[in-house]
């Protein structure tokens, strides 16, 4: 089972006063609720316990975009700063895809794989794919099912979040950076609606906000 921080349900976060956030975003957001400082700390011990279980052969580090992209390339530095201050290292390359699910705060039925390199060149590789959040787990499986017809040798999963939610399918990443309450959650490449991602803490997103950049 993944170890993980856990955010309560009743985790009041910060004010926004205590922090630099975007001018164009302060009426849009109540609180702080994992600063940037406490992702990256928590991303640096992520990167340790997946190199010690992957750390054998070749890993293809696939980012799910386009949430995924800071913390993926957060997560690789970690990865290879421990890659390149010890004994023993493994190469690493890099991998995209981009799937779409969400409009406005709600998770549609329909998982999009819209672009991306092909995934057959994940073939015999020890895969980890890395993810932003999981909501439903919808993703998630549409992307492991198709990433399985193309035989990697080994496949993770890491996502930074996870939400607690009852329209969870029970699935659980092989690690998980926090365990956050069910709200919506935008920054650090999180988005609603394409906004927010211009954001380094996150934080969750007021009802103001849902209808000001609602399409
Ligand atoms: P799932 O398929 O329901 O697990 O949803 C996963 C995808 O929905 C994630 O990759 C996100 O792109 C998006 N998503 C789910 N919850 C949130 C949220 O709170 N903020 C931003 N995006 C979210
Ligand atoms: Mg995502």
């Amino acid at each position: 089972m993944a170890t993980y921080l856990q955010i309560a349900d009743d985790e009041k976060g910060h004010e926004l006063d205590l922090f630099c956030v975007p001018r164009h975003y302060e009426n849009d957001l109540d609180k702080v609720i994992i600063p940037h400082g406490l992702i990256m700390d928590r991303t640096e011990r992520l990167a340790r316990d997946i190199i010690r279980d992957m750390g054998e052969h070749h890993i293809v580090a696939l980012c799910v975009l386009k949430g995924g992209y800071k913390f993926f390339a957060d997560l690789l530095d970690y990865i290879k700063a421990l890659n390149q201050n010890s004994d023993k290292s493994v190469p690493l390359t890099v991998d995209f895809i981009r799937v779409k699910s969400y409009c406005n705060d709600k998770s549609t039925n329909s998982v999009k794989v819209i672009g991306g390199d092909e995934l057959s060149n994940l073939s015999g590789k020890n895969v980890l794919i890395v993810e932003d959040i999981v909501e439903t787990g919808r993703t998630m499986q549409t992307l492991l099912s198709l990433l399985n017809d193309c035989h990697p040798k080994m496949v993770k999963v890491v996502s930074l979040l996870v939400k607690r939610t009852p329209r969870s399918s029970g699935y659980r990443p092989d690690y998980i950076g926090f365990e956050v309450p069910d709200a919506f959650l935008v920054g650090y490449a999180l988005d609603y609606n394409e906004y927010f991602r211009d954001l380094s803490h996150i934080c969750i997103l007021n009802d103001q906000a849902k209808e000001k950049y609602k399409v």
